[in-house]
């Protein structure tokens, strides 16, 4: 047992390790053109060549408080800090999903994703894959996203932040790009992560690219570890009424909604080789949009073979529409081949509406010269929902209702003046 004077001591000594922890983390908050900016690194990602590492991260960093966030970039580097290319580890996916942690529960978490459409998974606020370099994730004036709201942490929980990343290590690979599509026969693997067996034709795709898996790599190749961090910058304002919140929407085009009425979303998908000379292959969902408002922001997600995608109104307008971006050279962020930014939508906020229960639909188109495998469509876009409005409204309710009370105020005290005024009269 510890004595009273030591334990103070003890307590003492941890408040001031606190404080300086604290402190040194607040002292590397940038402030630049009135946005607090902060640079974090995930935990240690440890590869090999070939390796698959496909791991969560339970409470990351993240910017404390209640903040607005305004935009997330981020990329691999490798111990000296240095930019790592994506032909060597390849940023297949991550995710940032915020939860609320039971205190003193450590497998209490409840997911507090963002506005849908999926039901299970998609509940990430930012995410991306190889494109993260070069993809602008900027929330313009005056919007922000809103998180670290005390007020909608649920009592005996805290608002906590997670990774999921997944990245391949194709240092000496026999095909590259294969194992960057997870093509099964490169990961020699029949079974998928949770020891059920493949389904017959299934030759690619995230059931065979798990954690820990091995993709095929030059023979004799001497395998060197590496480890390589996630480096990411978060940029955000303190919240204020100046700032108007912004919902994430993520639409799936594998999203079963128009067949079965629910969001059912399968994930991936398959693109076949063209056996016509048409190398369009268009993959289409339609769901019915949840909430009024304007689109602020939006960009698509695909993978290897993705030529762009599209996200229609009723009508058959354009809300956004979003490219992908294939570098062409060597230099860390133009890798020949590989999708390294997506182009993004900034609408003139008020132009682009989605009406209440709007059937919106999505395409996403895949070249079909060859066969892709384990490919994705995704739409990520930021609404500024109606709901916001009203307060303004309501604002001039309550003056109106109050304006009328205090004229019906003032005539019931004239009338009643002028009874009193009467009885004495009579
Ligand atoms: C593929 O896996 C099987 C068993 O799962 C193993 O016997 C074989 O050596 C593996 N092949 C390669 C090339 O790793
Ligand atoms: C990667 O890990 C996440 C979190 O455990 C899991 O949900 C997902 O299915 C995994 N993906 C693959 C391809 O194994
Ligand atoms: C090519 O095929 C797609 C269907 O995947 C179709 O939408 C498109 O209109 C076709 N293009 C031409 C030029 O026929």
């Amino acid at each position: 047992m510890m004595s009273p004077g030591t334990l103070g001591v003890v307590f003492l000594l941890a408040i001031v390790s606190l404080a300086t922890c604290a402190q040194n983390s607040e002292a590397r908050v940038k402030l630049e053109n009135g946005l607090k900016s902060m640079v974090y690194l995930s935990p240690k990602i440890t590869l090999h060549p070939g390796l698959v590492s496909n791991k969560t991260y339970y409470d990351i960093e993240f910017p404390k408080g209640h903040i607005a966030v305004k935009s997330f970039n981020a990329e691999v580097v490798d111990e000296a800090g240095d930019p790592v290319s994506l032909q060597e580890i390849y940023v297949h996916h991550w995710v940032a999903v915020r939860y609320y942690q039971r205190k003193g529960v450590e497998n209490d978490r409840i997911i507090a994703g963002n506005s849908g459409l999926c039901d299970h998974g998609r509940s990430q606020f930012f995410g991306m894959g190889s494109e993260t370099r070069k993809t602008s994730t900027y929330v313009p004036d005056p919007y922000g996203i809103e998180v670290g709201n005390p007020v909608k942490v649920p009592v005996g929980y805290e608002e906590k932040w997670m990774f999921d990343i997944h990245a391949i290590d194709t240092r000496g690979a026999v095909d590259a790009i294969g194992c960057n599509e997870c093509r099964c026969n490169l990961f020699n693997v029949t079974e998928d992560k949770d020891g059920m067996p493949l389904r017959p034709n299934y030759v690619g795709g995230l059931y065979c690219c798990y954690d820990g898996t091995q993709c095929k790599v030059k023979n004799g190749l001497q395998s060197v570890e590496r480890n390589v961090y996630f480096k990411y910058t978060v940029k955000w304002v303190d919240w204020s009424d100046s700032v108007i919140p912004v919902k994430v929407f993520i639409l799936d085009v594998t999203d079963t909604w128009q067949n079965t009425g629910i969001h059912n979303c399968l994930f991936e998908y398959e693109v076949e080789k063209s056996a016509t000379n048409n190398y369009t292959n268009t993959r289409r969902s339609r769901v019915r949009f949840p909430t009024a408002g304007d689109v602020i922001y939006g960009f698509a997600q695909q993978y290897f073979g993705g030529i762009g995608s599209a996200l229609y109104g009723e009508d058959g307008r354009v809300i956004c529409s979003s490219k992908p971006i294939y570098g062409k050279g060597k230099n860390i962020g133009d890798e020949a081949g590989y999708i390294v930014g997506m182009s993004t939508c900034y609408p003139k906020p008020g132009s682009v509406k989605i009406a209440k229960g709007e059937s919106i639909t999505l395409e996403s188109y895949y070249s079909s010269k060859k066969k892709h495998t384990g490919v994705l469509g995704l739409f990520y876009i930021l609404i500024h929902g109606e709901s916001n409005v009203p307060i303004l409204l309501w604002g001039v309710a309550l003056f109106g209702l109050g304006l009328f009370v205090a004229v019906l105020v003032a005539h019931q005290r004239r009338k009643q003046n002028e009874d009193e005024y009467q009885s004495i009269a009579t």
